[in-house]
């Protein structure tokens, strides 16, 4: 099994080591255009090989492609991170161009690679490069939504003071502060719906910390969040490569479902060896479904952008 990651700064590094310490390969590729940078980072995480006990082999290239050549799943994470103050979306111009360009240059000697897509704004770029590249819809995965769903989890279980782990919680819609949907009416804690311990009012503070998580973060830390991104991207690259078939919310093309054509938005689908195998139907209702369709209309708005690029 051989796994590339472009972009070898905060994300597309950590997300690394996460794939190399869980040896979800046996070769992983780390591919950066600063030159040296990506054998940096390599070469470091080699020399935690035998501290952490792990057996895949880690290469790093400037811009090398060839040495990718083969691999079964590429993340893609190249591209400006945000500054404070920065939504997403303004991210559009400059990483449309970074992440057309890697996505064709990476399928060249990898066509039948799984892609994923973490760059931002995800939602625009993972339509970009299901537009872009050719490739059947279901081998393109935008990893947004297991992120924000994992942020949900973490205020859910601040504000239920319980273990992340009891909790099952998905955000879908949008990856962007306002296009994405804490689905709080089917958040659970241990089989029963987090409105039975939380008020409505509760349950919307969480909503709304969820919402902005990454921008809170942006402004702490001066530049976007990596441990959760870089996490979240080797959980879905686990469920690809052990054909775990996991149910995850990820941004996927949608032909029809959940009323949407031509346009990639967050929804759950389960995840295998083949990318996004099955789109899930969780029956929203009215308001959720409203939700949506004002979700898929500003994405919409986004993606009308690309053409002007
Ligand atoms: N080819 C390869 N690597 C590139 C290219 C390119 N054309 N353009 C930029 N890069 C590299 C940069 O050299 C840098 O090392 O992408 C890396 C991006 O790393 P960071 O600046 O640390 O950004 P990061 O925080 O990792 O975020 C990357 O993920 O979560 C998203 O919004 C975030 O879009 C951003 C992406």
């Amino acid at each position: 099994m051989k796994i590339t990651v472009i972009g070898a700064g905060n994300v597309g590094a950590t997300c690394a080591e996460s794939i190399v310490r869980m040896e979800l390969a046996n070769e992983l590729v780390l591919l950066d255009i600063r030159e040296g940078f990506a054998e940096g980072k390599a070469m470091d995480m080699n020399q935690t090989a035998s501290l952490h006990g792990f057996h895949t082999k880690v290469r790093g290239v400037t811009n090398d492609y060839k040495a990718t050549a083969g691999s079964e799943v590429i993340v893609i994470t190249s591209g400006l991170p945000r500054k404070p103050g920065m939504t997403r979306e303004e991210l559009i111009g400059t990483n449309a161009g970074i992440v057309k360009s890697v996505v064709a240059q990476s399928l060249e000697v990898s066509p039948e690679a799984v892609v994923v897509i973490i760059s931002n704004p995800m939602d625009t770029m993972t339509y970009l490069a299901v537009k872009g590249s050719g490739l059947p819809k279901n081998r393109i995965i935008g990893m947004g939504g297991i992120l924000d769903s994992s942020r949900f989890k973490y205020y859910l279980s601040e504000a239920l003071n319980c273990p992340v782990s009891d909790l099952q919680a998905s955000v879908i819609g949008g990856h962007g502060d306002t296009t994405m949907i804490p689905l709080t009416r089917l958040a659970s804690y241990q089989s029963t719906p987090v409105s039975n311990y939380l008020s409505a009012e509760e349950l919307d503070q969480v909503k709304s910390s969820t919402m902005v998580g990454g921008a809170t973060l942006t402004g702490l830390i001066g530049t976007s969040a990596w441990y959760a991104p870089g996490a979240s991207g080797a959980a879905l690259v686990a469920s690809i490569v052990n054909d775990q078939k996991r149910i995850f919310p990820c941004c996927v093309y949608l032909d029809g479902e959940y009323g949407q054509h031509d346009i990639c938005l967050g929804v759950p689908v389960t995840i295998g060896k083949n990318g996004w195998e099955k789109i899930i139907d969780y029956n929203l209702n009215e308001s959720e479904n409203a939700a949506f369709e004002k979700s898929a209309n500003a994405v919409r708005a986004m993606n009308s952008v690309l053409a002007d690029l």
